[in-house]
């Protein structure tokens, strides 16, 4: 069973323990790499923990949630290794995982609900990466780290 890393800021602390608990019930270990409020923080420290938890081989996977999923993300692919998608539907958070590999996935607390979060997560931590004609693809992602 996989592990994910788990980060969020204020705006994305209200979907947190519902994602927690939901994979959690699924059998999955939960990396909880803050926040823990709804204090104003800063969402580039968080992703900075779920990104090193990856990369440091700690966790499998990781979800970020912001209020947009968008500052996230963008914190997120500064770093090497990372290949982390904003997603709003379900299609794309299957389809992240199935084309990309994506290892993070990027949530939007102020722009869906907890029902579609839920489905996307669910979609992002069982969806394997296809390989073949995406590997290269993929290789080059990883070439841009360099
Ligand atoms: C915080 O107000 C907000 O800017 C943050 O959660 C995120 O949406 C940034 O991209």
């Amino acid at each position: 069973m996989k592990t994910i890393a788990f980060g969020c800021d204020h705006g994305g602390f209200d979907l947190k323990a519902t994602v927690i608990n939901h994979l959690q019930e699924a059998g999955y270990t939960v990396i909880d790499c803050g926040c823990d409020s709804t204090a104003s923080v800063d969402y580039p420290i968080y992703a900075d923990k779920v990104c090193n938890a990856i990369t440091e081989g700690k966790a499998d996977l990781g979800i970020l949630i912001c209020g947009t999923g968008l500052g996230m993300s963008i914190a997120a692919n500064k770093h090497a290794g990372i290949r982390a998608s904003a997603c709003e539907n379900t299609f794309s958070a299957r389809m992240t995982r199935e084309h990309n590999d994506a290892n993070i996935l990027c949530l939007g607390a102020r722009v869906i609900g907890a029902g579609l979060c839920l489905d996307m997560v669910d979609l992002f931590v069982t969806t394997e990466f296809a390989g073949g004609r995406h590997q290269k693809r993929v290789d080059m992602l990883n070439a841009l780290d360099a």
